[in-house]
């Protein structure tokens, strides 16, 4: 399961609690796939996730526009590669290709945490310069 730890926060309240969301996206994947594995709960998932991961990028690229973050284009790009990813495992499993829900949810785990303390990381200065808290 992944928890949820200090050294994840980009010290933006909204920005963290979107984060914490998407935690618990996974942690919904983890256990249904120790429970279940039924691909109907999977797909279920990987929809929340493409929506939800949605709206928070959204969040963060608003922001990125609005205080001129010179980093911005590289890091919509990682989201976009993201959703790409999302969509295409979305539409494996509905092809039928059940085996892949572990490599999905450490697909998940592995990219959020490494683009939370890596990319999003770096925007911390910036947005704390323009007020946000
Ligand atoms: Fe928090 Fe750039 O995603």
């Amino acid at each position: 399961m992944l928890e949820w730890d200090d050294k994840y926060s980009v010290n933006v309240s909204l920005i963290d609690e979107q984060h914490k969301k998407l935690f618990e996206i996974i942690n919904k994947a983890i256990v249904a796939k120790q429970h279940s594995n039924n691909p109907k709960e999977i797909i279920e998932i990987l929809m929340d996730m493409s929506k939800y991961s949605q709206e928070h990028f959204e969040t963060e690229e608003t922001y990125m526009k609005e205080f001129n973050y010179p980093e911005y284009q590289d890091h919509k790009e990682e989201h976009r590669h993201f959703s790409t990813e999302i969509i295409a495992y979305h539409d494996k499993v509905i092809k039928g290709d059940s085996q892949i829900a572990n490599e999905i949810i450490e697909y998940l785990k592995w990219w959020l945490v490494n683009h939370i303390q890596v990319t999003d990381r770096k925007y911390i200065d910036c947005f704390k310069e323009n007020g946000l808290k």
